[in-house]
């Protein structure tokens, strides 16, 4: 897929780096990304050098511990979302699950978009106070033509 390349922990320096710039208020650092990368299941894609999403699947279903894009509004964050679900998905994951704040509407357009529907609600789940969404995918169907 163009520009997107599958990231492993020579690339946590470069994660940390994007991650501190999408996500100010709570960055993780290299050694997190270094510890993360190294887990069983983990998927982490970098799209050139202005986005990422990693995902960790057990069995057949999967969470998205993260996403973020540097050029917003470029179509970066659904191409790496659509090669994410794509990658898990050929390796049996159906399900997907994340959490995304009720505050963060690009992120709820974002998934909606791609089909994520609401699994439940976690009252004040951030640091901040803020409600937490729960979000999930059922990829039993294609999910290539959804809109
Ligand atoms: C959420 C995020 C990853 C979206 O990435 P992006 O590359 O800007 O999104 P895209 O350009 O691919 O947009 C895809 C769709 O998402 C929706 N969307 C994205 N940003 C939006 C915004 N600011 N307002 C409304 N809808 C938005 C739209 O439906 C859009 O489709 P369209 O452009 O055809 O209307 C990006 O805003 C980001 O990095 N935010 C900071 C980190 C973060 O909050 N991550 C999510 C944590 S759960």
């Amino acid at each position: 897929m163009n520009g997107i390349i599958e990231a492993g922990p020579t690339h946590a320096a470069a994660l940390a780096a994007m991650h501190e710039l999408a996500f100010a208020q709570e960055p993780w650092n290299e050694a997190a990304f270094v510890a993360l990368l190294s887990q069983p299941g983990m998927l982490a894609l970098i799209h050139d050098a202005d986005g990422f999403i990693l995902l960790r699947a057990v069995l057949d279903e999967a969470e998205i511990l993260t996403i973020g894009v540097l050029e917003k509004r470029q179509g970066i964050g659904a191409a790496l979302l659509a090669e994410g679900l794509r990658r898990v998905r050929e390796n049996g994951v159906r399900v997907v699950h994340l959490e995304v704040a009720t505050s963060n509407a690009p992120a709820l357009a974002l998934y909606k978009k791609c089909g994520f529907v609401p699994s439940g609600l976690r009252k004040a789940y951030y640091n901040n106070g803020g409600d937490a969404l729960m979000l999930r995918l059922d990829m039993a169907t294609p999910v290539a033509h959804r809109s």
